[in-house]
């Protein structure tokens, strides 16, 4: 592995906002905001794509409403078969991109635009085309937590999902690669497939708060709980999973492993989902806090906070917020997009949510 030697700046780590507090609606209150939601919807022709971190209101409403709640390769998917002239993406803004980028027909808005990801502000565009210049025989793998610019710089575009298949085939192609922009998620496929990768120093301020020695100790506590980790975590929690892998993986493993505990390390956003398809399991959040935590219990992404039931009707009345990304980009940026998708159906390789039980 070799970390890129990069400017000061290039995959810092940012100033990370506090998780805004929306004010709690009354049930009756709540109802209503979700009638009105709905009427929007339909008077908009739009609908809802959800990830599994957003609030579990957010989710509910996206499948009644016949619209989807996935990671974030469905959701790039699911916008390119939905028959609607408007998406509304809840999410963070790498993921409204995308939908814009392989639908930019259709109406693409979001309840926030300021929803960001650590990722994508580590990985700004000028440096990250500069590390490429300086490695011109490598092929440049990007995470989709990316902005726009740095995908049309991109070869290939991959989600945790299908990372690990994109890479062994090209490493069975003889390609050296370049990866951006999660070092964490960069180093477990390197371990996963043998494959020497240079790496972008960018980091999930969400995974990489969960700790190794905290992690060991509850593991001790719940001796018969499956661990489940999201690879954007440091080795040493992976190196404790049960199951690495997306956020379906990980919803999935829940659904169909015996085990009646789960240690969770990702976002608590997915936990109404697990809770809906296995409401009789125990679900034990993975420590973030202990030494060294710079924060109690920060599993919970504060850019997908940002989206909530009240901004979402706004923006459906409104029609503010919408996601508009320079042509030249776009042409460039759905290169590594459509390849990832292709490669996607030609291998059969599916991260459809599981079913309910
Ligand atoms: P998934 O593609 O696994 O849903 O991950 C998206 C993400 O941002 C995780 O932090
Ligand atoms: Fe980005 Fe991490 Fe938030 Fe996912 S959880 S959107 S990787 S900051």
């Amino acid at each position: 592995m070799t970390i890129a030697d990069l400017p000061a700046h290039a995959g810092a780590r940012l100033e990370v906002p506090p998780a805004p507090v929306w004010p709690t609606l009354g049930p009756a209150e709540k109802d209503a905001l979700r009638a009105r939601i709905k009427a929007l919807l339909a008077r908009e022709r739009a609908v809802l794509v959800a990830h599994y971190y957003v609030d579990g209101d957010l989710q509910a409403l996206a499948e009644e409403t016949g619209g989807c709640v996935a990671d974030s390769l469905e959701m790039a998917r699911y916008g390119t078969t939905a028959d609607a002239q408007t998406l509304v993406v809840c999410g963070v803004r790498f993921m409204g991109e995308t939908a814009k980028i392989l639908n930019p027909e259709k109406r693409v808005l979001m309840p926030d635009l300021g929803a960001t990801c650590s990722l994508d502000e580590g990985c700004p565009a000028e440096p990250f085309a500069a590390f490429c210049d300086a490695h011109p025989d490598h092929t440049v793998v990007v995470y989709a937590n990316t902005s726009a610019a740095v995908k049309a710089r991109a070869d290939w575009m991959v989600t945790s999902g299908i990372a690990l298949p994109i890479v062994r085939h090209l490493h069975a192609r003889g390609e050296k690669v370049l990866w951006a922009p999660d070092k964490h998620l960069g180093h477990y496929i390197e371990r996963e497939t043998g494959v020497d990768m240079l790496l972008w120093p960018g980091a999930c301020v969400v995974h990489e708060e969960f700790k190794g020695f905290a992690l060991d100790r509850l593991r001790r506590l719940h001796p018969k709980a499956a661990v489940l980790v999201h690879p954007e975590s440091p080795d040493e929690v992976v190196d404790q999973a049960d199951v690495v892998g997306s956020t379906t993986a990980l919803i999935k493993a829940v659904a169909t492993l015996p085990h009646e505990e789960f240690i969770v390390a990702t976002d608590a956003g997915i936990f109404w989902k697990m809770h809906q398809l296995a409401p009789g399991k125990r679900l034990i959040p993975a420590p973030t806090a202990g030494e060294g935590a710079t924060c109690e219990s920060c599993a919970h992404c504060p850019w997908m906070a940002m989206n909530a039931l009240q901004n979402l009707e706004e923006v459906l009345r409104r029609g503010h917020n919408e996601i508009r990304i320079d042509p030249g980009i776009r042409a460039r940026a759905v290169v590594p997009i459509r390849r990832m998708l292709d490669f996607a159906a030609e291998q059969g390789i599916g991260t459809a949510p599981a079913p309910r039980r």
